[in-house]
């Protein structure tokens, strides 16, 4: 029987998760305890990936920016943050449980789901109906009007088939503890679920240590946690996650033509990246959260469809102005050069380290299939992949090892290199493909006698003779971040 576009497209994910297992990406947490849900762990390449595409992102915010400084905020800070943040009043998901099956749904997620199902089925105007309905529903905070609605469509759990459900109810989705180390002592705080709070409360300390003047910015790398309820497709939503943000700070007034500059800005650090054209598109937001005057995602057609990597927010100062109203200490700034105080509007452009990974992956993932053979490759930008070079000598003997051991010498202060002799070269070439290892270089006897080597080009498998003395400079130029700068 003939796939669905939908199985195809699940089974394209399925491959993609098998293989960043098989291949040292990513790895369920806590496996041998059979898992932990929507929580990974990066294994040796992963790792490797993940790191170079924070570091590439640090890069051009910190580094092509005169006027973006960077900073590292606790993860625990004081809960009164999050109460000026609105975090603690509205961070929340609509939740309904299936009475018969125990499980619990965000409803909004339910609704939506079968309405990508009716749409699947040919139904377009039926399902837009349905999340016109449910928007609406939504917007006017009715949690009973959208369980009529899961109801009356007649839309069952998945797991009991049954359309016995509860209220609709809202939960946190922050998680909480205690500190203090006697229990009367203790005070309820939280994980941040969002990194950009550490930035807000930290704004006068940076902008007056770091001498910087409006318009600047602040970027800061690093973990964030929600209690995802809905927790699928992988390492896209996750319950301990990792976000790069960065919070500019304007002139009130200038914020709509920042956003514009920014949502610009960062849909060319894609493009540059080798991320297609036609694989990114850009989502205006039409119903703004209370504190933003314009919102945009810029989405990537992942195996299950255009989904949200990054959001380009113009917050307005709704953060810096509430922080100052429950701290009482002023978070305005003095303008020079128009002689006066104000608090200073943000733009802010916030995208997840794991979601960048896992469209990295999807986008590299490459499985080409001739009549002759097959093979599977990760054509990762050479500047982000996560090893850069392989050595491999044709053989275990007549001193060929130790000639290309002298190769590692040389390259392995700069560059992330792996040295492998064991197996045909043909099945090292392959496993080499399969971490998405840009250049094999194969060392052979006439290596001994004339110092060239054979680089196999991954993408290519063209292979060429080059001379030792020229591979710094090659895989310098070829992994080189440069390349991606001067794109954006
Ligand atoms: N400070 C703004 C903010 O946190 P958001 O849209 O909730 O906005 C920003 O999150 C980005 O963080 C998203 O575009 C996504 O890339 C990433 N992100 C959010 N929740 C995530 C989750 N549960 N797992 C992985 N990444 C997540």
């Amino acid at each position: 029987m003939a796939k669905t576009a939908n199985q195809a497209e699940n089974a394209q994910l399925k491959d993609i998760i098998s293989h960043a297992k098989e291949y040292g990406f990513v790895y369920p947490s806590s496996e041998i305890y059979d898992g932990l849900q929507a929580v990974y762990d990066y294994g040796a390449y992963g790792v490797e990936l993940k790191n170079n595409l924070k570091r590439l992102w640090w890069e051009t915010m910190t580094r092509l920016h005169g006027n973006i400084v960077g900073i590292d905020a606790a993860i625990f800070m004081h809960p009164t943050t999050w109460k000026a943040s609105g975090h603690v009043d509205s961070f929340n998901d609509p939740m309904i449980d299936n009475k018969d099956s125990k499980k619990r749904y965000r409803a909004d997620v339910l609704v939506e789901e079968h309405a990508a199902k009716l749409e699947n089925e040919g139904k377009e105007d039926e399902a837009k109906a349905l999340t016109a309905a449910l928007a609406r529903l939504l917007e006017a905070e009715d949690l009973a009007g959208v369980r009529d609605l899961i109801v009356n469509t007649g839309i069952a759990c998945p797991i009991s088939g049954t359309t016995n459900w509860t209220d609709v109810r809202q939960f946190n989705l922050m998680f909480s503890t205690q500190v203090g180390s006697v229990a009367e002592d203790a005070s309820t705080i939280y994980l941040r679920p969002e990194t950009a709070q550490g930035i807000f409360v930290n704004f006068l300390n940076v902008q007056k240590t770091a001498r910087m003047k409006v318009p600047f910015g602040i970027a800061q790398i690093g973990k964030a946690f929600r209690n995802e309820i809905v927790a699928r497709q992988f390492i896209f939503r996750m319950r301990e996650f990792e976000q790069m943000e960065m919070q500019f700070f304007v002139r009130p007034g200038s914020e709509l033509e920042w956003y514009k500059q920014w949502a610009e800005t960062r849909m060319n650090w894609h493009l540059a990246l080798g991320t297609p054209a036609e694989k990114l598109r850009k989502h205006d937001h039409e119903k703004l959260a209370h504190y933003a005057n314009a919102a945009m995602d810029i989405e990537y057609e992942f195996p299950f469809g255009f989904k949200e990597v990054e959001g380009i927010h113009s917050r307005t100062d709704f953060d810096l102005k509430s922080h100052q109203e429950f701290s009482k200490k002023k978070q305005q700034y003095f303008d020079p050069e128009i002689n006066k105080n104000y608090i200073p509007y943000v733009i802010e452009t916030s995208i997840g380290a794991d979601r960048l990974f896992l469209l990295t992956l999807c986008n590299a993932f490459t499985e080409e299939k001739t009549e002759e053979k097959s093979r599977t490759y990760l054509k990762f930008h050479p500047a982000i992949a996560p090893v850069k070079a392989a050595i491999l000598p044709i053989t275990k003997k007549d001193g060929l090892p130790e000639k290309a051991q002298e190769i590692v010498e040389m390259l392995k202060y700069d560059f992330n290199i792996i040295y492998e002799d064991a197996a045909s070269i043909g099945k090292r070439y392959t496993r080499q493909d399969l971490i998405g290892t840009p250049f094999c270089i194969a060392v052979d006897h006439q290596t001994l006698e004339d110092n060239t080597v054979t680089i196999r080009h991954r993408d290519t498998t063209e292979q060429e003779r080059v001379s030792i003395s020229e591979l710094h400079g090659k895989i310098a130029e070829a992994t080189s971040f440069r390349r991606i700068f001067e794109k954006i």
